[in-house]
């Protein structure tokens, strides 16, 4: 096991009709902005409850974070968080608006702009306290400190680290009104978080695996059942938390970690705009594929533990252990292959272009170079 410090200071608060508890949670003397993304809020009857938990308070709204946040956007918000004098920030929304939320807070205090920051989060100093309503499972940005910004002038996408929210409600009912669509990337994302953490080493830590794999397992279980009825508070409660869980750190102690598929998704994102856990869905099995000899031992042991996995040769469980990866993003009713959306080799080309420039190596063993993600993507 190798050496890790592990702390998460956020207050998680979960469960139905929680979002009332915003009123004691945040101070009475604080000037509050409240972020919003385009609209699901006021929809699904989300800023009806924090308006009513918050009638006490002295608030300031800003709405119209999109999905992959845009540095543009954010700046906007930012100079209303100056002008206001704002000293609490308050998400309300998917993963989207808390990361937007997260560069808001750390620019209102800076005198530079805020791109400098997700490209040097060195520069990081004072940031606002804020804090969440989570009403989308899969980043696990609702207890962790990482954001992942775009820029739309130079169509870049970069995740950068700050700090955690003080606390994040989360309650699964709020999950009701979401697009079939996003539930499935949402799984996706969840999944590819788990595994990202999780497909390295067979012997590191067996307790860190069992983690994971329980993770994996009860997505595995719940997909199916959520995929027939959203509106199953005890599935979406057991999606929720496996969201929250697979990105918080608690996997992570004294394990190596990947992340060679969410860097090539995030630019797959940025250069054709397509949803986050989409790309993830078609990237993972190919990244396998690519580094099944390096990831090999790993990949029998997921198999086995996680798709039961356990006949025929070295290979043979390889390849199904593949398969059964790509059967299962398929079965959320995403697509499998680039092809299905369009997505051309030139754009692949262009793409590879920029992270050869870039000089990238990504993955546990920085030897996921532009030429392997070529490969990788080819494969897509
Ligand atoms: O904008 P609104 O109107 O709120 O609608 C959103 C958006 O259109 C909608 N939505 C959210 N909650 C809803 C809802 N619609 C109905 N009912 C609800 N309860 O869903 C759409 C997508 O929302 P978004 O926030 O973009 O999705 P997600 O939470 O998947 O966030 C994706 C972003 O997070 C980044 C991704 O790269 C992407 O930019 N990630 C952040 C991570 C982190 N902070 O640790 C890690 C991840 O790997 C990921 O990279
Ligand atoms: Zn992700």
């Amino acid at each position: 096991m190798n050496n890790f410090i592990f702390q998460n200071p956020t207050k998680l608060i979960f469960g139905q009709d929680t979002i009332s508890q915003l009123s004691k949670e945040i101070p009475q003397d604080k000037k509050i902005l409240i972020v919003f993304g385009g609209g699901s809020a006021k929809s699904n009857g989300v800023y009806a409850q924090v308006a009513e938990a918050l009638k006490d308070h002295n608030t300031v709204e800003f709405w119209g974070v999109e999905p992959n946040p845009k540095v543009e956007t954010l700046r906007e918000a930012v100079a209303l968080g100056k002008l206001e004098s704002v000293d609490f920030i308050l998400s309300v929304g998917g993963g989207s608006v808390l990361d937007g939320t997260k560069l808001i807070a750390a620019s209102i205090p800076y005198a530079g702009d805020a791109w400098e920051l997700v490209l040097d989060s060195s520069k990081i100093g004072e940031i606002v306290p804020f804090a969440s309503i989570m009403t989308l499972p899969a980043t696990g940005s609702e207890m962790n400190s990482g954001a992942v910004i775009s820029n739309l002038e130079t169509n870049e996408k970069y995740a950068f680290y700050s700090t955690f929210p003080q606390f994040s409600i989360l309650d699964p009912k709020t999950t009701y009104s979401l697009p079939a669509f996003q539930v499935a990337c949402g799984v996706a994302d969840t999944f590819v978080h788990t595994i990202e953490q999780y497909l390295i080493e067979t012997d590191c830590s067996p307790l860190m695996d069992r983690w994971a794999e329980g993770i994996m397992l009860t997505l595995k279980e719940v997909a199916p059942k959520i995929k027939a009825d959203q509106t199953d508070y005890a599935q979406m409660s057991n999606y929720m938390l496996c969201a929250t869980m697979a990105l918080n750190g608690f996997t992570a102690m004294g394990v190596a970690q990947d992340w060679a598929t969410h860097m090539i998704g995030h630019e797959v994102t940025a250069f054709t705009g397509v949803t986050h856990g989409q790309t993830l869905a078609i990237i993972l099995p190919a990244t396998m594929t690519v580094l099944r000899e390096q990831k090999g031992d790993k990949i029998i042991q997921y198999g086995e533990r996680v798709w039961n996995i356990v006949e025929g040769s070295r290979d043979e469980k390889i390849d199904a252990t593949i398969e059964a990866t790509k059967r299962f993003f398929g079965s959320l009713g995403l697509a499998t292959s680039f092809s299905e959306l369009k997505i051309e080799r030139s754009t692949i080309d262009e793409l590879v272009e920029r992270l050869a420039s870039r000089g990238v190596a990504f993955g546990d063993k920085a030897n996921v170079s532009a030429d392997i993600v070529k490969e990788i993507l080819y494969m897509c």
